[in-house]
């Protein structure tokens, strides 16, 4: 779908998401809590599509990958030998005059972004939050909340391959919170210290993994573009060797094109055999493979190597919404605002729309109200004109919308349905009106 907006501005999309119910700060009745949201019940619906959309592409659509729900507590040891409590630091930065605090390598001057100030040495800030568990808040007790869901796989290998006889090369995928107490958050969900992600470990034999890199970052450009995102608003861009994680052979990020400029929506990394390795060093638990169509018994049993494509949640949604923006001049002269969703992911998939609270209308268009809802996200709407809710459903990326009108009553026992998109409008028998509605929205989309 052709869009009229060429790029929206961010305060648009956090007053829509306030005003609609998508997104709500954190708190707001105490003034906040800085970078932390809220999703409110469009943001939920639209949220769960985003997670379900994830799950059903990349675990039950394939039948070399397998789902897990890992805790968020997890050993303190795990952090050790992951690298996290050493190496999984961002360089910091202080205002000498104002205090304000910085990523050194988010700014590129040597003086205060905000005031000119000097600026203190950079020194390594450690991303994970901390807390304790059990009353007494001494050192033994000390636990981290995770800073990526990663590890509650790898610390799972020998137990999924075990329950699941799983064979190379195969993939565990999970959606939970991670947590990391970012330096400098902002851009509304973009980074913040509480988020959610939905990440893969995909293991394969060490020497496939370039080509299975290379495979999953395709795999992942095509379901953004196959959920509508525009193609001129992605692209593809390969870490450079100082850029990468300590546990990186190579590294390529999707990114978006934001009013704000390019940032990164997800990331591909080639993690080799550093996690299972490492685990197994600090846990002395073996996380290898006994492959059978290997002869030579020496070469039987290695450590596979790792293809992992990690997402946020809040981070795709963000994506989807700002990519659905768009504002248009009708006919009339009034702008429309529309939220172009493709369907499987739109918080709601059909408003039924009495043409008027006429009292004969009304419980007709509930009748209709109460067969599509069997099948389909429903709204029913019957509040202001019938152009003011075509409006609203518009504005919250509503793909269609039936009619109720009284033609139905008195003449056909058929309804409107109005496409969202090309705000055409077809004259459908109820009978007929949920095949019709399924076939518009996508078969797996209710
Ligand atoms: N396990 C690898 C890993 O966590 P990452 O690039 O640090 O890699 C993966 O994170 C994805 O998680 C990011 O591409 C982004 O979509 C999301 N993400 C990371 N930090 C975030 C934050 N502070 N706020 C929101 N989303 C975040």
């Amino acid at each position: 779908m052709a869009r009229t907006l060429d790029r929206v501005e961010m305060d648009k999309i956090v007053s829509l998401c306030k005003r609609r119910g998508f997104i709500f700060q954190s708190s707001e009745i105490y003034g906040g809590l800085a970078s932390t949201y809220d999703y409110g019940p469009l943001g939920i619906e639209l949220k769960r599509n985003i997670r379900d959309a994830w799950w059903r592409t990349f675990i039950q659509d394939r039948d070399d990958m397998v789902g897990i729900e890992t805790a968020i507590l997890m050993h303190p040891q795990v952090w050790v030998a992951s690298g996290h409590a050493g190496t999984f630091t961002d360089p910091l930065v202080e205002c000498k005059a104002c205090h304000h605090r910085f990523r050194a390598d988010h700014i590129d001057s040597k003086a205060c972004p905000d005031c000119g100030g000097a600026l203190t040495p950079p020194r390594n800030f450690n991303l994970m939050l901390k807390t304790f568990l059990g009353p007494v808040e001494d050192t033994a007790s000390q636990a981290y909340l995770r800073p990526e869901t990663a590890q509650g796989i790898f610390v799972n290998f020998q137990n999924v391959l075990t329950a699941t006889r799983k064979r190379l090369p195969f993939g565990i995928g999970q959606i939970g919170k991670s947590f990391r107490n970012e330096i400098t958050t902002g851009n509304f969900t973009f980074r913040t210290r509480e988020f959610e992600q939905m990440e893969i470990e995909f293991f394969v034999k060490p020497g496939t993994d370039e080509e299975w890199h290379q495979h999953w970052t395709d795999l992942f450009m095509q379901w953004f573009l196959d959920l509508g995102v525009r193609p001129d608003r992605l692209r593809l861009r390969p870490h450079a060797s100082e850029e990468l994680s300590h546990y990186s052979k190579a590294t390529s990020d999707i990114e978006y094109s934001f009013a704000w400029g390019w940032g990164e929506l997800m990331g591909i990394a080639n993690r080799t055999d550093f996690d299972l390795k490492a685990h197994t060093e600090h846990s002395g638990v073996r996380l290898d493979y006994f492959d059978d169509d290997i002869e030579d018994p020496a070469q039987k049993h290695y450590v596979p190597y790792v293809v992992e494509p990690a997402l946020g949640v809040d981070r795709a949604l963000l994506v989807f919404l700002f990519d659905a923006y768009d504002e248009e001049a009708l006919e009339s002269g009034d702008t429309r605002v529309v939220l172009h969703f493709h369907p499987s992911i739109a918080p709601i998939k059909v408003a039924v729309l009495p043409l008027s609270r006429n009292e004969r209308l009304v419980p007709k268009a509930r009748e209709v109200y109460d067969l599509v809802r069997s099948r389909f996200v429903t709204q029913y709407d019957d509040a202001q004109s019938i152009g003011r809710r075509y409006r609203r459903q518009d504005e919250i990326g509503t793909p269609l919308a039936v009619t109720v009108d009284f033609q139905t009553l008195d003449e056909d026992n058929a309804v409107t349905i109005r496409d969202r998109d090309t705000m055409q409008q077809v004259r459908v028998p109820i009978s007929e009106l949920l095949d019709t509605l399924a076939e518009w929205l996508n078969p797996r989309s209710s």
